[in-house]
């Protein structure tokens, strides 16, 4: 099954590098994502990506696609797939248009009753943004 191989590389990943990543029956030890440089937004919740190029913060956009990768291999590749490539069980990312950026936040927020956890204790603002940024660097789907 697709599933299985991903994990497995995804094992394999964190034995080589990064610590604290585990895996096991869908559940994901949130990797805590070193913000750098990147701006701070705030307590109060933007409707729009300020790092997509023309934002508020589209200066940052190459950070926050550089910031937005790890925090996203770290904290969704493990359900979402690698490089966001959904292997069909869970949304496919890549097919959000910046007109949901607001569905894109809430979701991430509040996670879902379907097998989303909340993301709202365990990143910043800003670190959301960038995992979004780093998702639309990434090539469409076919
Ligand atoms: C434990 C597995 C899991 C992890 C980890 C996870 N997700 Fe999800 N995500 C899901 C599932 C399952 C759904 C579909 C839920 C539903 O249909 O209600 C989903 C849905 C979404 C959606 C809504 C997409 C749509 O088209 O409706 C977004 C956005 C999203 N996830 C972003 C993220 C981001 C960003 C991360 C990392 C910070 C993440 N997810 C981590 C399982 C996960």
């Amino acid at each position: 099954m697709e599933i299985s191989f991903s994990l497995k590389a995804l094992t394999t990943a964190a034995l080589l590098g990064t610590a604290g990543l585990v895996m096991a029956h869908g559940n994901v030890t949130p990797q805590p994502v070193d913000t750098g440089n990147l701006p701070v937004l705030g307590d109060e919740i933007l409707a729009e990506n300020p790092f997509r190029k023309g934002g508020s913060h589209g200066d940052a956009n190459a950070l926050a696609v550089e910031i937005g990768e790890s925090a996203y291999a770290g904290n969704c590749a493990g359900c979402h797939g690698i490089r966001a490539m959904s292997g069909g069980l869970t949304p496919d990312l890549r097919e959000l248009t910046e007109w949901d950026d607001e569905y894109y936040m809430g979701r991430v927020q509040n996670g879902t009753d379907r097998g989303m956890p909340s993301w709202k204790k365990t990143l910043e603002q800003n670190a959301i943004w960038a995992i979004r940024t780093y998702i639309e660097s990434l090539p469409k789907p076919e």
